[in-house]
C-alpha cells in the first residue's frame, strides 16, 4: 500500500502505539494453531504475512496447523466415508486407509506453509526476511485404543512432546511446524488433534501464548455479544452450563482451559476469518478475540474502609521518612473512596487517591506508595494508569501531583513541572511552602 492511501497521522499514532507491545513480545514463544482451511486461499496469504511480522519482531513461534479439509478431500477421492466415534471421544476413527489419507493431506498443508514461507520476492511480506521452517518428529504418540466399544485404531494421542528438539530450534531463530501426527516407540504413526497438539506443546514449552485461530471464536454469550477476557473461574462456569455454548466452541474452550491450568500464560481465541486477527489482537490494547488469563494473584480495585489498616502500614513508615505528607486517619477514612489499591495475598502492596478538585476540572494524584518490596515491577505505573482512566471518567482534563522525592518519575510519565500558582486555587490555600515539594500537571482531557 503506498503512503498517500493511508491518513499518515493515523498510521503515525498506530505505529507507536505498537511499539510497546513489540517490545513485550520480543523473544516471547507463541504457539499457534489454525485449522486446515486457513492454509487455503484466500486467507493463506495474510496468515503467511502475520507470521513473517511475528517472526520479524523476534517472537519464537510454533505453528500447529490442522488438515481437516484435505483430508476429507482425499477421503472423498477414494470413496472412503470418514468415521466418527460417538460417545465420550467424537474423534475420528483412523483405520489404514484413512491413515494414509492423512499423512497425504498433513504433508500437503506442510509443503504449502513451507512454499509460501519461503517466497522471497521484493513484494511479498518475506522481502528481505529469510524465514526457516523446520518440522520434524517432535511428538511421541500412542493409541487412544477401545472406548465406549469402538477401536480408535490410529486416532493417537500426544504421549510426549520433544521440547529439547523444539527449543534448540527456536533458539536458533527458526520457525517450528509441528503436524498433527505422532510417532510410537514401535514406529506406528497416529493421527492427532490439532488442538491437542497444540496445548501439549504450548504446556510442554511453558508457552508464553497458545493461540488459537477457528471458526468458533472468539466466544459469544447468549445476547451474541463477543466475550472478551476470562479468568479459567469464569471460564469453568461457561463449561459447567452446558447450554451457553455450541458445542465446537465448548470444546475450544475446554482445551482453552486446560492450557491454562498446564501453566501456558496467555490463551487467546480468534475468528480465523478476520484478516489480521492476530495483530489486531497483539499489537492493539483492546484486542479482537476472547482472553484466557489466569486467575489474578495480585488485584487492583477501588479501596473499602477494610484496607485502612493495610493503606496505614505501607504509608506510615514513608510518612516518617518524609516522602509522604501525613495522612490522618479520620481524613483517609473521609476519602476511602478516592483510594485505590493493589492487594496480593490479602496485604495492600500499593496503593494511590485520586482527590478530584471538579469545579477547576482537575485531579490530583494523591498518597502514591508501593511496598519496598514490590517496586520496579510498574505496580506505581499500573495505578497511575487507572487513576488517569478515572479522572477522565469524571471529566476531569489535567492532573497535578505534589511530590518530593518522585519528580523524576512522574516526568518520566508525561507530568511536567508547573509553578505553585497552576494549582486549583482551594489547593493552592493548603499548599505547604515549608515542604518545598515540586508540582507537576499532566493533561488528560
Ligand atoms: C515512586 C514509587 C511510587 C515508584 O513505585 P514502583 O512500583 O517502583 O514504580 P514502577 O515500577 O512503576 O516504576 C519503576 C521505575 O521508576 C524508577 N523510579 C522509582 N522511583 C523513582 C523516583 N523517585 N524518581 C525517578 N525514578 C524513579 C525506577 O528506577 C524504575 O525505573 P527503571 O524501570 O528504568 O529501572 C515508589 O518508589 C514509592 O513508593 N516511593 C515512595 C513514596 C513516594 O515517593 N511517592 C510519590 C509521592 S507523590
Amino acid at each position: 500500500m503506498r503512503l498517500a492511501e493511508l491518513d499518515p497521522q493515523q498510521f503515525t499514532a498506530w505505529f507507536r502505539h505498537a511499539a510497546p507491545y513489540i517490545n513485550a513480545h520480543r523473544g516471547r514463544t507463541f504457539v499457534i494453531a489454525f485449522p486446515g482451511g486457513a492454509v487455503e486461499p484466500p486467507r493463506v496469504a495474510g496468515l503467511i504475512h502475520d507470521i513473517a511480522v511475528l517472526t520479524s519482531l523476534g517472537v519464537q513461534l510454533v505453528l500447529v496447523p490442522g488438515a481437516r479439509p484435505q483430508v476429507e478431500r482425499r477421503l472423498q477421492h477414494h470413496g472412503l466415508a470418514p468415521r466418527y466415534a460417538h460417545g465420550s471421544t467424537g474423534l475420528r476413527v483412523t483405520d489404514a486407509d484413512t491413515l494414509a489419507c492423512v499423512r497425504d493431506a498433513v504433508s500437503e498443508v506442510r509443503t504449502t506453509l513451507e512454499a509460501q514461507l519461503s517466497v522471497g520476492v521484493a513484494s511479498s511480506p518475506m522481502a528481505g526476511l529469510r524465514l526457516r521452517v523446520v518440522a520434524g518428529n517432535v511428538i511421541t504418540a500412542r493409541p487412544v485404543g477401545v472406548r465406549d466399544g469402538i477401536d480408535h485404531l490410529y486416532t493417537g494421542e500426544v504421549r510426549r512432546v520433544d521440547t529439547d528438539a523444539l527449543r534448540q530450534r527456536l533458539a536458533h531463530g527458526d520457525v517450528a511446524l509441528v503436524s498433527p501426527l505422532g510417532y510410537s516407540p514401535t514406529g506406528e504413526a497416529f493421527n492427532l488433534s490439532a488442538e491437542s497438539v497444540a496445548r501439549s506443546v504450548a504446556e510442554a514449552l511453558g508457552a508464553d501464548k497458545l493461540i488459537h485461530l477457528s471458526s468458533h471464536a472468539p466466544l459469544r454469550d447468549a445476547d451474541g455479544a463477543a466475550i472478551r477476557e476470562l479468568t479459567p473461574r469464569e471460564g469453568r462456569a461457561w463449561l459447567d452450563d452446558s447450554a451457553a455454548l455450541p458445542e465446537a466452541a465448548r470444546r475450544l474452550l475446554h482445551s482453552a482451559h486446560q492450557a491454562c491450568a498446564g501453566g501456558v500464560g496467555r490463551v487467546h481465541l480468534l475468528d480465523r476469518h478476520q484478516d489480521g486477527a492476530l495483530l489486531l489482537e497483539l499489537f492493539t490494547r483492546d484486542g479482537v478475540g476472547t482472553l484466557l488469563t489466569p486467575d489474578p494473584f495480585e488485584t487492583l480495585r477501588t479501596a473499602g474502609l477494610d484496607d485502612i489498616p493495610g493503606i496505614l502500614a505501607l504509608i506510615r513508615p514513608l510518612e516518617a521518612a518524609g516522602a509522604l505528607v501525613h495522612r490522618p486517619r479520620e481524613i483517609l477514612e473521609a476519602q476511602i473512596d478516592a483510594f485505590t489499591v493493589v492487594e496480593r495475598d490479602g496485604a495492600v502492596i500499593a496503593t494511590s487517591a485520586l482527590v478530584p478538585w471538579p469545579e477547576e476540572d482537575a485531579g490530583e494524584i494523591a498518597c502514591l506508595a508501593v511496598d519496598p518490596d514490590y517496586r520496579g515491577a510498574g505496580r506505581a505505573a499500573a495505578l497511575i494508569q487507572r487513576l488517569e482512566r478515572q479522572a477522565l471518567g469524571h471529566g476531569l482534563r489535567r492532573l497535578f501531583v505534589l511530590t518530593t522525592r518522585a519528580e523524576h518519575w512522574f516526568r518520566e510519565r508525561g507530568f511536567e513541572p508547573a509553578d505553585a500558582d497552576a494549582l486549583p486555587e482551594t489547593r493552592r490555600a493548603l499548599y505547604d511552602q515549608g515542604r518545598g515539594s515540586k508540582v507537576l500537571i499532566k493533561r488528560v482531557g
